[in-house]
């Protein structure tokens, strides 16, 4: 660390969210104070008038989105934690609207080579690993234990979960899902918006908005909309 670095005030920080993932995203950041005091998390914002003033894991959920409204854009900056990819998509475009931009966060315990390029607002949870030659689009979650091999490129707002594999020169476009323990085979691509059931083997190229299960993966649902 730079004599510079050690210096600088912790980042304040708000997480858009206040549901399960919100608490995850949270238990990331006091992960990396652990190691460096880098980040003054001050709360989560939720549009359900339900959560606003109560307590998660210690710290406030401060309003509503409008709390943004209130609040100097250059003053913090914002990270979203919403499980659903289109909710999470329309979250962001509001904020961004406002002026606010977004960090990104990796837990200590990230296993990542210097060619990984990582988008804004994106969150890597404890245990992921990405190898070389990776592009991760921006506020793409990649949760416990994901492993993502070299060329492989995620666009924007993917939810990888728990324990995902994806092997090398894989292509996975904007706002995909892949449920907990999926397996993507190498050079395959995964079209826009598609979901990708728990524990599937995706071993040919899916379409977008699909939903796909099984070993090897079928599609079962297409999607008009999303939610
Ligand atoms: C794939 C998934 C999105 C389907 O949800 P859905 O659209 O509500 O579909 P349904 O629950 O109606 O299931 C449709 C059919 O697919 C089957 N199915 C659902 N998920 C499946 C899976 N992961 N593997 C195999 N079959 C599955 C169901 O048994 C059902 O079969 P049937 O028609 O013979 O009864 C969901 O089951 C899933 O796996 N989600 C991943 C969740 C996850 O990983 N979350 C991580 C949070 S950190």
């Amino acid at each position: 660390m730079s004599p510079a670095t050690a210096m600088l005030p912790p980042q304040k920080v708000v997480i858009l969210g206040a549901g399960g993932l919100a608490r995850e995203t949270a238990f990331i950041f006091d992960e990396c104070n652990r190691v460096r005091p880098q980040w003054d998390l001050l709360g989560f914002l939720d549009d359900d008038a339900r959560r606003h003033g109560t307590l998660l894991n210690g710290r406030p959920v401060l309003g509503s989105l409008a709390w943004l409204e209130a609040a100097e854009p250059s003053s913090l900056r914002l990270i979203a934690a919403v499980g659903s990819p289109p909710v999470r998509k329309r979250l962001v475009a509001r904020a961004a609207a406002l002026g606010f931009s977004f960090c990104s966060v990796a837990h200590p315990s990230v296993v990542k080579s210097e060619f990984v390029a990582v988008g804004a607002g994106v969150t890597l949870a404890a245990g992921v690993i990405l190898t070389v030659d990776i592009r991760l689009g921006d506020h793409t979650f990649l949760n416990l234990d994901a492993t993502v091999g070299h060329d492989t490129t995620l666009g924007a707002f993917c939810n990888v979960n728990p324990g995902v594999h994806i092997s090398g020169s894989v292509t996975v476009e904007e706002g995909v899902d892949l449920g907990t323990g999926a397996t993507v085979i190498q050079g395959k691509r995964i079209g826009a918006w598609s979901i990708v059931g728990a524990g599937a083997v995706v071993t040919t190229d899916l379409p977008p908005r699909v939903t796909a299960v099984g070993v090897p993966a079928r599609v079962i649902k297409t999607h008009s909309a999303l939610a």
